[in-house]
């Protein structure tokens, strides 16, 4: 397990440094990175397949990071993507089956259908990394998109929520409160 995660780590890091990822180094040091810890949390709590979570943690944005105008469509070609660079590696076809499914349902906004337990680690990871690391999405309103304050405060409102929507009941269990308490701070 640890030398594909070892390769891909790398390979997603390198993309993430490159000019043409518009998202800035921060979608790996703060989105990427630190999610891989969580859906391993979440593999174990769940009973899923660590090594798949985590492949598909690392390749799950990888489509949009590599080119900006993939964004609309980065979980289905993001999913190809993947089925790409494992082959290549010569990880085993069920696997990259698995991978992939992971990779194209991890966007609530696109499809809900969370048919495996890898599926739902990665999407809860997705959602639940923005309360972790809250400034990554403050970074994005008012850096990145260069919006207003009220703007920014509305778009990270509409953020969270739509992350609440797509958690598994569990997670939404678990992380109601916090999230209610954040939006709460940004309705003042
Ligand atoms: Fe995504
Ligand atoms: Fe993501």
């Amino acid at each position: 397990m640890e030398q594909i995660i070892d390769k891909l780590s790398a390979l997603v890091e390198n993309a993430c440094k490159s000019k043409e990822n518009i998202f800035g180094y921060g979608i790996w040091s703060h989105h990427i990175k630190p999610m891989i810890p969580l859906g391993q949390r979440l593999a174990e709590e769940y009973g899923a397949d660590k090594e798949i979570v985590t492949i598909a943690i690392l390749l799950h944005d990888l489509a949009s990071i590599e080119d900006e105008k993939n964004y609309k469509d980065h979980h289905s070609i993001g999913a190809k993507r993947a089925e790409e660079i494992l082959t290549a590696y010569k990880h085993p076809q069920d696997r990259i089956e698995m991978i992939k499914s992971c990779i194209l349902n991890h966007r609530s906004s696109v499809n809900n259908n969370k048919n495996s337990k890898e599926e739902i680690c990665v999407a809860d990871a997705d959602a639940i990394i923005h309360l972790t690391e809250i400034a990554s999405l403050f970074y994005a309103a008012y850096k990145e998109m260069h919006k207003t304050i009220e703007e920014g405060q509305e778009w990270i409102k509409g953020k969270l929520e739509k992350d609440y929507k797509k958690l598994s009941e569990r997670s939404k269990e678990k992380y109601k409160e916090e999230i209610e308490t954040i939006i709460k701070l940004l309705e003042q």
